[in-house]
């Protein structure tokens, strides 16, 4: 199943989706909604100690914690599904191939396809390109804690996943868009690519 109008950005810490999305969004603040995972409803506030490396977890423990917070995403009150509903066009700082590449990272891959085979897919998948020693950069840059993904070892492993689960879902047979995006080029450029393809793709009008 897939979701019209609902647009999922996805890429490796740093490669900048959050900045685009802020972007995008502000292009027309009443129809395009941003929203995130993990949520900051209460599944995603727990979520969010976990990364803050405040307890820890068995990592099957942590897909399932994922995909659950992903539900309350897409169902929960208020969520994807009642937005798109009420005519709005979602765009989320990513979904479940976050989950495909970060959890099966450290748990293997049979358990984070088991619990997000449910979820319907996005119209669009934009997957942010970089390099993990250059996403890491930019995330040592910023202030704050370190989150406990945040390492280079474990980022050039996402990276290697995320590729393989975004050739796999380049050729799905539900009509999902993959874009690839070039995440090193400048945010103004990014922005005009990513506005310029959705209303390429008639999404936006
Ligand atoms: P972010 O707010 O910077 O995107 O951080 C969220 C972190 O959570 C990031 O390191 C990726 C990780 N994550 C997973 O490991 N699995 C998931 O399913 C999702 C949505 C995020």
């Amino acid at each position: 199943m897939l979701l019209k109008n609902f647009i999922v950005f996805e890429g490796i810490d740093g490669a900048g989706t959050s900045t685009q999305i802020k972007k995008l969004c502000a292009r027309n603040s009443k129809l395009l909604i941003p929203t995130a995972e993990p949520t900051d409803r209460a599944t995603g506030r727990f979520l969010r100690q976990l990364l803050a490396g405040d307890f820890k977890l068995d990592e099957r423990t942590t897909s399932y914690l994922f995909a659950a917070d992903r539900c309350e995403h897409i169902y929960g009150e208020g969520g994807v599904e009642e937005l798109l509903k009420a005519g709005r066009i979602v765009v989320s700082d990513r979904y479940f191939f976050s989950s495909l590449a970060y959890q099966s990272a450290t748990c293997g891959k049979g358990i984070p396809r088991h619990v997000n085979a449910p979820f319907p897919l996005p119209e669009v998948l934009f997957y942010f390109e970089i390099n993990p020693e250059v996403s890491l950069k930019r995330v040592e840059s910023r202030d704050g804690k370190r989150e406990i993904y945040e390492k280079i070892d474990y980022q050039k492993k996402t990276a290697a996943l995320y590729d393989e689960v975004i050739n796999e879902y380049e050729n799905n047979p539900d009509g999902m868009k993959v874009i690839r995006v070039d995440a090193t080029k400048s945010i103004d450029e990014i922005a005009d690519f990513i506005y310029n393809t959705l209303i390429n793709l008639n999404i936006i009008r």
